[in-house]
């Protein structure tokens, strides 16, 4: 019988944030991974475990906590989760120990088989990386019963030394070979006769192992690359949430999920995935990562299903069908509708906010509530939208080292942009200082720097409304980078990133919002200076654990 069902990996916390500008705590890996699972992906690699102590403990809690029925849902499905180990001892010992606690643990390890990488990167001739890879695949197999292999770079690797190395890899132990185009440089023509070959000409190939694709988006082929390799195949896709990834990024999730999904009678293949989570994840995303989704990406963008041209709109309104393959409902966008209003009572939050995935608890829900009547207090009618961008401020932010206590501005045609801004600090203590600065927005900045003084550049600055209308909640995503900031390896290189964080904000009042999203990023550089592994005492004298 054909195998109809397509494993999605996820490796937005892998792939996705190794790439630069996309750090995230380990709070917000933890809960990007909790809505992974929500969302119904097969595999969640939670990271690079050899990568920094940070990573490692980062995967182990995605491990535990993730990777294991969760309290009050002991049926709801269970990912398989990953950690990446390059062909070597160390680093198959630090990931396994990162994802051992998880009810199914997998160890991914990888070696590039590739002319250009032997040669250059690991300077070791084919005889070295077969055995390498037999060696390595067999010690991974030794810890952890499920083991993915992937030669890096085999788009570009001699498909006779491939069916070699990948039946080495069978042979050692491996239970899923995935294939990487690691720059995107393949074709979906060139890319689909590679899968084709691997499944025909691999020793010892058989449906007990699983092939995998995994492409990246240089050249805008990353999701005709995945679908051709499916088509061919492939039985496992490897994606990221938005696409995010090193260079151009790597497969869109939501670009083949609905692919497959739209174009189901030309499949005829299934995946896990619950698409109605989709947009929600992606906001999450691009508000962790401080990323910005290109207004027109596809299923995601804010364009995806507007529709701007007369003759469309006239379309739309005869049949939705017109000019639609897809119900922007069934991506979980147009959740615009109006819900909850200033005499909305703590029940009927509560009980949307749950339709929405989010369970609080009592504590939780008083502080939602709060926020929530402040903001009615503002606002006449409140969206789901609103709501979303409520939760994700209050709960789903870093803990807070410093904390927005007060903000006067005066700005306008007439003298100096002025700000006064009073922070809470990690030790209570309560500092308020004023600057001048070139707009409200500068000033504001400025008179922070004044009271947290740590070093950074504001990389980027994005202001937008969530929803319509002159009293709409204004969302500001900031990136920063710190100056001697704090390292990570990267996953396919020894080369070291400087890592850059992502702020975000949200209030009525776009100036608050700036300077939340400012104080949000700052909070993160902050936490990753401080925090070592699961530790600890911070520079401030007080636990941030
Ligand atoms: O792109 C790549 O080759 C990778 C591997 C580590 C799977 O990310
Ligand atoms: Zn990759």
């Amino acid at each position: 019988m054909t195998n109809t069902y397509v494993k999605i990996f996820d490796t937005t916390l892998r792939d996705g944030e190794q790439s630069p500008g996309a750090t995230m705590t380990s709070a917000e890996k933890l809960e990007v991974a909790l809505h992974l699972a929500r969302l119904g992906v097969d595999v969640i690699e939670a990271g690079f475990p050899a990568a920094s102590p940070d990573d490692l403990e980062a995967v182990r809690r995605i491990a535990v906590e993730v990777g294991n029925p969760r309290p009050g849902h002991p049926h709801a499905k269970v990912p398989v989760i990953a950690g990446l180990a390059r062909a070597n001892q160390a680093d198959i010992d630090k990931a396994w120990e990162a994802v051992r606690e998880a009810q199914k643990p997998r160890i991914h390890t990888f070696l590039a088989p590739s002319e250009i990488h032997m040669k250059h990167k690991l300077k070791m001739d084919p005889e070295e990386v077969v055995q390498r890879v037999s060696e390595m695949v067999a010690y991974a197999r030794s810890l952890c019963a499920d083991v993915e292999f992937s030669p890096e770079d085999a788009g570009r690797s001699d498909p006779e030394f491939l069916y070699v190395v990948l039946g080495e890899a069978i042979k050692a132990g491996a239970t899923t070979l995935n294939i990487p185009d690691t720059v995107g440089y393949t074709t979906p023509e060139e890319f689909h006769k590679l899968i084709e070959g691997i499944i025909h000409n691999t020793p010892g190939l058989d449906e007990r192992i699983t092939v995998s694709v995994h492409c990246h988006d240089d050249l805008g082929l990353a999701a005709a690359n995945t679908l051709a390799g499916i088509r061919a195949g492939a039985r496992q896709a490897e994606v990221t949430i938005n696409g995010i990834g090193e260079r151009a990024g790597n497969t869109s999730l939501e670009e083949v999920v609905m692919a497959l999904r739209t174009r189901h009678p030309i499949f005829n293949l299934e995946t896990g995935i619950d698409t109605r989570q989709i947009a929600r994840i992606s906001k999450l995303v691009s508000n962790y990562t401080g990323m910005i989704v290109q207004p027109n990406k596809a299923i995601v963008g804010v364009n995806a299903f507007a529709h701007e041209a007369g003759i469309h709109q006239d379309g739309m309104l005869k049949h939705q069908t017109t000019y639609e393959i897809m119900r922007p409902e069934d991506v979980g966008v147009n959740q615009s509708r109006l819900v909850l209003g200033k005499h909305s009572g703590r029940h009927a939050l509560r009980t949307r906010l749950a339709e929405m995935g989010h369970s609080l608890d009592e504590v939780e829900l008083d502080k939602a509530f709060a926020r929530f009547k402040e903001l009615a207090d503002r606002k006449k009618v409140i969206t789901d939208l609103d709501l979303e961008a409520l939760i994700a401020d209050e709960f789903y932010r870093p803990r807070d080292v410093y904390l927005l206590n007060g903000l006067q501005v005066a700005c306008g045609t007439m003298g100096m942009p002025t700000a006064t801004v009073r922070l809470r600090g990690p030790d209570g203590n309560v500092q308020t200082r004023a600057a001048i600065g070139t707009g409200p927005v500068d000033a504001t900045y400025k008179a922070i720097d004044m009271i947290i003084s740590v070093p950074c550049t504001l990389l980027e600055f994005n202001v937008h409304a969530i929803t319509e209308g002159i009293d709409a909640l204004g969302e500001v995503t900031v990136r920063i980078q710190g100056e001697n900031g704090h390292k990570t390896m990267d996953a396919q290189s020894e080369i070291e990133h400087v890592r850059v964080y992502g702020g975000h904000g949200a209030d009525t009042d776009i100036i608050v919002a700036s300077a939340k999203a400012y104080i949000n990023a700052l909070n993160k550089l902050i936490i990753a200076r401080t925090e070592g592994a699961e530790k600890v005492k911070n520079d401030f004298g007080v636990m941030l654990g």
